[in-house]
Protein backbone atom coordinates (compact mmCIF):
# COMPACT_ATOMS: atom_id res chain seq x y z
CA UNK A 1 0.00 0.00 0.00
CA UNK A 2 1.66 3.07 -0.89
CA UNK A 3 1.68 5.90 1.75
CA UNK A 4 0.84 9.71 1.39
CA UNK A 5 -0.14 12.75 3.82
CA UNK A 6 -0.65 15.91 4.39
CA UNK A 7 1.53 18.15 6.65
CA UNK A 8 -0.03 21.18 8.57
CA UNK A 9 0.84 22.44 11.98
CA UNK A 10 -2.30 22.68 13.19
CA UNK A 11 -3.40 19.48 11.18
CA UNK A 12 -6.54 18.04 13.32
CA UNK A 13 -9.27 19.60 10.97
CA UNK A 14 -7.70 18.54 7.99
CA UNK A 15 -10.36 17.25 5.18
CA UNK A 16 -7.20 16.20 2.87
CA UNK A 17 -7.29 12.20 4.15
CA UNK A 18 -11.19 12.08 4.01
CA UNK A 19 -10.57 13.44 0.49
CA UNK A 20 -7.81 11.47 -0.86
CA UNK A 21 -9.24 7.71 0.90
CA UNK A 22 -12.59 9.14 -1.03
CA UNK A 23 -10.67 9.34 -4.01
CA UNK A 24 -8.82 6.31 -3.81
CA UNK A 25 -11.96 4.18 -3.01
CA UNK A 26 -13.57 5.62 -6.02
CA UNK A 27 -10.96 5.12 -8.73
CA UNK A 28 -9.52 1.54 -6.86
CA UNK A 29 -6.42 2.91 -6.17
CA UNK A 30 -4.22 1.25 -3.26
CA UNK A 31 -3.35 3.75 -1.03
CA UNK A 32 -2.85 5.22 2.31
CA UNK A 33 -3.16 8.94 3.71
CA UNK A 34 -2.20 10.35 7.26
CA UNK A 35 -1.95 13.75 8.54
CA UNK A 36 1.44 14.69 10.23
CA UNK A 37 1.04 17.76 12.80
CA UNK A 38 4.28 19.70 11.49
CA UNK A 39 6.61 20.27 14.02
CA UNK A 40 7.58 24.38 13.96
CA UNK A 41 10.43 25.20 12.17
CA UNK A 42 11.49 21.16 11.62
CA UNK A 43 9.94 20.74 8.30
CA UNK A 44 13.03 19.04 6.24
CA UNK A 45 13.87 16.67 9.09
CA UNK A 46 10.45 15.63 9.38
CA UNK A 47 9.69 14.91 5.83
CA UNK A 48 13.18 13.30 5.53
CA UNK A 49 11.88 10.97 8.11
CA UNK A 50 8.97 9.29 6.82
CA UNK A 51 10.24 9.73 3.27
CA UNK A 52 12.51 6.98 4.96
CA UNK A 53 9.25 4.90 5.97
CA UNK A 54 8.37 4.83 2.43
CA UNK A 55 6.18 8.50 2.15
CA UNK A 56 5.52 8.88 -1.75
CA UNK A 57 3.56 12.05 -1.59
CA UNK A 58 2.74 15.06 0.68
CA UNK A 59 0.45 17.77 0.63
CA UNK A 60 1.52 20.84 1.86
CA UNK A 61 -0.46 23.22 3.88
CA UNK A 62 -0.29 26.25 6.42
CA UNK A 63 2.38 27.28 7.53
CA UNK A 64 5.10 24.87 5.56
CA UNK A 65 4.19 25.73 1.90
CA UNK A 66 7.23 27.92 2.16
CA UNK A 67 9.53 25.41 3.69
CA UNK A 68 8.40 23.05 0.98
CA UNK A 69 9.14 25.27 -1.63
CA UNK A 70 12.99 25.76 0.07
CA UNK A 71 12.44 21.26 0.27
CA UNK A 72 11.79 20.54 -3.43
CA UNK A 73 14.50 19.63 -5.34
CA UNK A 74 12.49 21.00 -8.98
CA UNK A 75 9.63 23.09 -9.26
CA UNK A 76 7.03 23.66 -11.50
CA UNK A 77 5.96 26.94 -12.78
CA UNK A 78 2.87 27.49 -10.38
CA UNK A 79 5.20 26.73 -7.77
CA UNK A 80 7.93 29.48 -9.11
CA UNK A 81 5.16 31.65 -9.33
CA UNK A 82 3.39 31.34 -6.17
CA UNK A 83 6.63 31.01 -4.41
CA UNK A 84 5.00 28.07 -2.38
CA UNK A 85 4.35 24.58 -2.76
CA UNK A 86 1.46 22.18 -2.14
CA UNK A 87 2.30 19.08 -3.36
CA UNK A 88 5.59 17.33 -3.23
CA UNK A 89 6.31 13.76 -5.51
CA UNK A 90 8.59 11.86 -4.54
CA UNK A 91 11.40 9.99 -6.72
CA UNK A 92 14.24 8.86 -5.68
CA UNK A 93 16.60 11.84 -4.31
CA UNK A 94 14.10 13.78 -6.16
CA UNK A 95 11.12 16.12 -4.42
CA UNK A 96 8.91 17.70 -7.32
CA UNK A 97 7.33 20.64 -5.68
CA UNK A 98 4.21 21.59 -7.33
CA UNK A 99 1.41 23.82 -6.28
CA UNK A 100 -2.37 23.47 -7.51
CA UNK A 101 -4.11 25.87 -5.15
CA UNK A 102 -4.78 28.38 -7.95
CA UNK A 103 -5.29 26.10 -10.81
CA UNK A 104 -7.87 24.41 -7.92
CA UNK A 105 -9.33 27.25 -7.63
CA UNK A 106 -10.01 28.47 -11.15
CA UNK A 107 -11.17 25.16 -11.98
CA UNK A 108 -13.79 25.66 -8.98
CA UNK A 109 -14.96 28.83 -10.45
CA UNK A 110 -15.37 27.75 -14.09
CA UNK A 111 -15.89 24.03 -13.75
CA UNK A 112 -18.14 23.85 -10.52
CA UNK A 113 -19.66 27.00 -9.73
CA UNK A 114 -19.94 27.42 -13.89
CA UNK A 115 -19.02 31.06 -14.06
CA UNK A 116 -16.51 31.84 -16.60
CA UNK A 117 -13.58 34.21 -15.95
CA UNK A 118 -13.13 35.14 -19.55
CA UNK A 119 -14.45 38.90 -20.33
CA UNK A 120 -15.23 39.27 -16.87
CA UNK A 121 -13.80 41.81 -14.11
CA UNK A 122 -12.43 40.23 -11.13
CA UNK A 123 -11.37 41.64 -7.70
CA UNK A 124 -9.44 39.63 -5.51
CA UNK A 125 -8.83 40.76 -1.85
CA UNK A 126 -5.61 40.42 -0.10
CA UNK A 127 -2.02 40.92 -1.26
CA UNK A 128 -0.39 37.27 0.81
CA UNK A 129 0.32 33.99 -0.19
CA UNK A 130 -3.37 33.13 -1.21
CA UNK A 131 -3.13 35.76 -4.13
CA UNK A 132 -0.04 34.86 -4.97
CA UNK A 133 -0.87 31.61 -5.79
CA UNK A 134 -3.81 32.89 -7.47
CA UNK A 135 -3.07 35.20 -10.14
CA UNK A 136 -1.53 33.26 -12.65
CA UNK A 137 -4.50 30.87 -13.07
CA UNK A 138 -7.13 33.50 -13.13
CA UNK A 139 -5.08 35.80 -15.11
CA UNK A 140 -4.75 32.95 -17.55
CA UNK A 141 -8.36 32.91 -18.46
CA UNK A 142 -8.48 36.30 -19.57
CA UNK A 143 -10.32 38.05 -17.63
CA UNK A 144 -11.25 42.05 -18.71
CA UNK A 145 -9.85 43.29 -15.83
CA UNK A 146 -8.64 41.56 -12.14
CA UNK A 147 -7.76 44.47 -9.52
CA UNK A 148 -6.08 43.01 -6.64
CA UNK A 149 -7.21 45.21 -3.17
CA UNK A 150 -4.75 46.11 -0.68
CA UNK A 151 -4.16 47.38 2.83
CA UNK A 152 -1.03 48.09 3.29
CA UNK A 153 0.48 50.04 0.64
CA UNK A 154 3.93 48.80 -0.66
CA UNK A 155 2.94 44.96 -0.33
CA UNK A 156 1.57 44.78 -4.15
CA UNK A 157 4.93 45.78 -5.18
CA UNK A 158 6.20 42.37 -5.40
CA UNK A 159 3.01 40.73 -7.37
CA UNK A 160 2.91 43.83 -9.53
CA UNK A 161 6.09 42.77 -10.63
CA UNK A 162 5.45 38.94 -11.27
CA UNK A 163 2.53 39.69 -13.60
CA UNK A 164 4.56 42.58 -16.16
CA UNK A 165 3.31 41.81 -19.06
CA UNK A 166 -0.74 41.46 -17.62
CA UNK A 167 -2.42 44.18 -18.75
CA UNK A 168 -5.28 43.27 -16.89
CA UNK A 169 -3.91 43.42 -13.76
CA UNK A 170 -4.08 46.73 -11.67
CA UNK A 171 -3.81 47.41 -7.80
CA UNK A 172 -5.94 49.30 -5.71
CA UNK A 173 -6.00 50.82 -1.83
CA UNK A 174 -9.81 49.76 -0.42
CA UNK A 175 -10.15 53.29 -0.17
CA UNK A 176 -10.08 53.44 -3.84
CA UNK A 177 -12.55 50.63 -4.81
CA UNK A 178 -16.50 51.64 -5.73
CA UNK A 179 -15.34 53.16 -8.95
CA UNK A 180 -16.64 49.65 -10.70
CA UNK A 181 -18.26 46.46 -9.73
CA UNK A 182 -17.25 43.26 -9.92
CA UNK A 183 -18.61 40.20 -11.14
CA UNK A 184 -16.07 37.82 -9.20
CA UNK A 185 -14.99 38.65 -5.48
CA UNK A 186 -12.40 36.97 -3.98
CA UNK A 187 -11.74 36.91 -0.42
CA UNK A 188 -7.94 35.64 -0.41
CA UNK A 189 -7.32 37.49 2.94
CA UNK A 190 -6.74 36.30 6.75
CA UNK A 191 -9.41 38.94 7.82
CA UNK A 192 -11.99 36.20 8.96
CA UNK A 193 -8.96 35.00 11.56
CA UNK A 194 -9.66 38.61 13.59
CA UNK A 195 -13.38 37.82 12.99
CA UNK A 196 -13.36 40.95 10.30
CA UNK A 197 -14.20 41.44 6.72
CA UNK A 198 -11.88 43.42 4.62
CA UNK A 199 -13.30 46.85 3.98
CA UNK A 200 -14.67 46.45 0.49
CA UNK A 201 -17.22 48.55 -0.01
CA UNK A 202 -20.76 47.03 -0.85
CA UNK A 203 -21.07 48.41 -4.51
CA UNK A 204 -17.81 46.96 -5.57
CA UNK A 205 -20.42 43.53 -6.11
CA UNK A 206 -21.81 44.00 -9.48
CA UNK A 207 -25.03 42.42 -9.99
CA UNK A 208 -25.02 38.60 -10.22
CA UNK A 209 -21.60 38.75 -8.47
CA UNK A 210 -20.20 35.65 -7.28
CA UNK A 211 -18.71 35.83 -3.96
CA UNK A 212 -15.81 33.21 -2.96
CA UNK A 213 -14.03 33.02 0.00
CA UNK A 214 -10.94 30.85 -0.67
CA UNK A 215 -11.15 29.84 3.47
CA UNK A 216 -13.28 26.72 3.96
CA UNK A 217 -15.05 25.00 7.01
CA UNK A 218 -15.59 28.76 8.61
CA UNK A 219 -19.14 28.85 7.94
CA UNK A 220 -20.55 32.16 7.43
CA UNK A 221 -17.34 34.51 7.23
CA UNK A 222 -17.77 38.33 7.79
CA UNK A 223 -16.68 38.40 4.24
CA UNK A 224 -19.49 36.44 3.08
CA UNK A 225 -22.07 38.24 5.79
CA UNK A 226 -20.91 41.36 3.87
CA UNK A 227 -21.60 40.24 0.66
CA UNK A 228 -25.03 39.33 1.55
CA UNK A 229 -25.81 42.53 2.78
CA UNK A 230 -24.49 44.28 -0.44
CA UNK A 231 -27.51 41.64 -2.14
CA UNK A 232 -24.75 38.68 -3.46
CA UNK A 233 -26.68 35.41 -3.71
CA UNK A 234 -24.15 33.32 -4.79
CA UNK A 235 -21.57 33.47 -1.89
CA UNK A 236 -19.51 30.03 -1.62
CA UNK A 237 -16.08 29.43 0.64
CA UNK A 238 -13.10 27.17 -0.90
CA UNK A 239 -14.44 23.72 -0.30
CA UNK A 240 -14.31 23.52 -4.15
CA UNK A 241 -10.97 24.38 -3.95
CA UNK A 242 -9.43 22.38 -1.85
CA UNK A 243 -11.78 18.70 -3.33
CA UNK A 244 -10.36 20.28 -7.01
CA UNK A 245 -6.29 20.75 -5.99
CA UNK A 246 -6.62 17.24 -4.07
CA UNK A 247 -7.58 15.97 -7.40
CA UNK A 248 -5.14 17.56 -8.93
CA UNK A 249 -2.16 15.91 -6.74
CA UNK A 250 -4.26 12.57 -6.93
CA UNK A 251 -4.07 12.47 -10.47
CA UNK A 252 -0.27 13.44 -10.46
CA UNK A 253 0.38 10.87 -8.15
CA UNK A 254 -1.88 8.20 -9.38
CA UNK A 255 -1.98 9.14 -12.95
CA UNK A 256 -6.17 8.45 -12.30
CA UNK A 257 -8.43 11.72 -12.36
CA UNK A 258 -10.97 11.38 -9.42
CA UNK A 259 -14.28 13.06 -9.87
CA UNK A 260 -15.24 15.52 -7.83
CA UNK A 261 -18.34 16.56 -7.67
CA UNK A 262 -19.58 13.44 -5.29
CA UNK A 263 -16.82 14.57 -3.42
CA UNK A 264 -17.56 18.74 -3.06
CA UNK A 265 -21.34 17.28 -1.79
CA UNK A 266 -20.29 15.51 0.54
CA UNK A 267 -17.85 17.83 2.83
CA UNK A 268 -19.90 21.20 1.78
CA UNK A 269 -21.49 22.94 4.91
CA UNK A 270 -24.37 24.90 4.13
CA UNK A 271 -23.62 28.33 5.05
CA UNK A 272 -25.82 29.59 7.58
P1 LIG B 1 -2.14 33.98 3.22
O1 LIG B 1 -0.89 33.18 3.01
O2 LIG B 1 -3.30 33.22 3.77
O3 LIG B 1 -2.52 34.77 2.01
P2 LIG B 1 -0.84 36.22 4.42
O4 LIG B 1 0.30 36.02 3.50
O5 LIG B 1 -0.59 36.50 5.86
O6 LIG B 1 -1.81 34.98 4.41
O7 LIG B 1 -1.73 37.38 3.82
C1 LIG B 1 -2.87 37.83 4.45
C2 LIG B 1 -3.46 39.01 3.67
O8 LIG B 1 -4.68 39.39 4.32
C3 LIG B 1 -2.59 40.25 3.64
O9 LIG B 1 -2.73 40.89 2.40
C4 LIG B 1 -3.20 41.10 4.76
O10 LIG B 1 -3.01 42.46 4.61
P3 LIG B 1 -1.70 43.19 5.17
O11 LIG B 1 -0.60 42.78 4.23
O12 LIG B 1 -2.01 44.62 5.11
O13 LIG B 1 -1.51 42.65 6.56
C5 LIG B 1 -4.64 40.77 4.56
N1 LIG B 1 -5.47 41.07 5.71
C6 LIG B 1 -5.45 40.51 6.93
N2 LIG B 1 -6.41 41.02 7.72
C7 LIG B 1 -7.05 41.97 6.99
C8 LIG B 1 -8.14 42.85 7.25
N3 LIG B 1 -8.77 42.89 8.44
N4 LIG B 1 -8.54 43.66 6.24
C9 LIG B 1 -7.91 43.64 5.05
N5 LIG B 1 -6.89 42.84 4.75
C10 LIG B 1 -6.46 42.00 5.70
Amino acid sequence: TDLYAVIGNPISHSKSPLIHKGFAEATGQDLDYIAIEGPFGRFAETVDAWRDKGLRGLNITVPFKMDAYRYATRRDAAAREAGAVNCLTFDGAEAEGANYDGIGLARDIEANLATPVAGRTVLVLGTGGATRGALGPLLARGPARLTVAFRTPGKEAELRALFPEARALDFLAYADLGGEAYDLVLNATSATLSGEAPPVPLKAFARGALAYDLAYGKGLTPFLRLARAAGVTRCVDGVGMLVEQAAEAFARWRGVRPETKTMIEKITVPLV
